[in-house]
């Protein structure tokens, strides 16, 4: 039996700043996994991603709008976030770690279910790109640290250096203290996690982030791990996150909302779900912040997390907008 039910939770119901219906007016909320199966509205191409990225949605738009696929979307868009020096936890400007190198984590992930990941990667602008070199050609799945690094070098890529002025001058001044703390929705605002599907209908994703600042040499979080800041499953959605990586990783986030949407659940309510578990394994920790991004099949939309603050940004032919999630804990 399938329940309709008029859009509550979804998209729509959270428009933010350019508040304008853009996708469908009811949605399934259906056991049924053959999401297509309905008469709901199939939005596509359609293109989101993690926190007021807008500059990276309207790069990948770009690609979608002219007929281009949702990987080569992926790409490109999440790179404008890499090359942007203003941007301290993406990339190029990246706070470092204690020791103060900056270490990068990407992963991307096409419609096919082939992926690639760097971990830890030194000295390279582009993380995003070499995963994607991780995932056509080679056979493996993940390369870290100075072999990412060496193999990025065999691609073609140059040497950069990832450290600037600004990063440096607030890592010295870190230093004095040496005090590592959480703060919500400012040191966490950090990933890039980017959903797209393309003409046709396919799906691809990728995460990119210079994790955490000031953590220890050698952490990973999240953002680069198949399943946890990222999964795409192009007969379902995708997913990916945002936040404190080490708890993504505990429950295996991104997966759990694919998986939670192919037993019916909306993207909504899939993320809703998703940051549920967090809290309950958590027991009643609240000084961190998790934020969920999903895409289903049909191109409808849901992002969620713990504290008030995270948003999405969305790109489709009917233009621009940004969605602010409803959050667990109310302001
Ligand atoms: N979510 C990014 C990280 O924890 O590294």
């Amino acid at each position: 039996m399938k329940r309709r039910k008029f859009l509550k939770k979804s998209s729509i119901g959270t428009a933010g700043v350019f508040s304008t219906p853009l996708i469908a007016s009811c949605q399934e909320t259906s056991k049924d996994s053959s999401l297509l199966n309905d008469d709901t509205k199939i939005t596509r191409p359609i293109v989101v991603c993690t926190w007021n990225f807008h500059n990276a949605t309207a790069k990948a738009w770009e690609i979608l709008s002219s007929g281009g696929n949702a990987l080569d979307a992926i790409e490109q868009g999440v790179m404008i976030e890499e090359a942007d020096t203003k941007n301290q936890t993406v990339g190029v400007g990246g706070r470092p770690d204690r020791d103060g190198n900056v270490t990068l984590d990407a992963c991307i992930m096409d419609k096919d279910s082939n992926c690639g990941a760097v971990l830890c990667m030194q000295n390279i602008s582009h993380p995003i790109s070499v995963a994607r070199k991780v995932m056509e050609e080679t056979p493996h799945v993940m390369l870290a640290g100075k072999g990412a690094e060496q193999f990025a070098y065999e691609q073609g890529f140059e040497k950069t250096n990832l450290l600037t002025e600004q990063s440096k001058k607030e890592w010295l001044d870190w230093k004095k203290t040496s005090k590592y703390e959480t703060i919500i929705n400012i040191e966490n605002h950090d990933t890039i996690g980017m959903l797209a599907i393309d003409e046709n209908g396919d799906i691809a994703g990728g995460c990119t982030t210079s994790g955490m600042g000031y953590k220890y040499a050698g952490r990973v979080g999240d953002s680069p791990i198949i399943g946890a800041g990222l999964f795409v499953d192009n007969e379902i959605g995708g997913a990916t996150a945002t936040g404190v990586g080490e708890e993504v990783v505990r429950t295996v986030g991104s997966f759990l909302i694919v998986e939670l949407m192919r037993q019916g659940k909306t993207p909504q309510e899939a993320c809703e779900e998703g940051v549920k578990r967090i809290m309950q394994k958590n027991k009643g920790r609240k000084d961190f912040q998790i934020g969920f991004l999903a895409i289903n099949k049909k191109g409808e939309t849901g992002g969620y997390c713990i504290h008030p603050g995270f948003s999405y940004s969305q790109y489709t032919k009917e233009g621009q907008i940004n969605h602010p999630a409803e959050s667990f804990i109310k302001a």
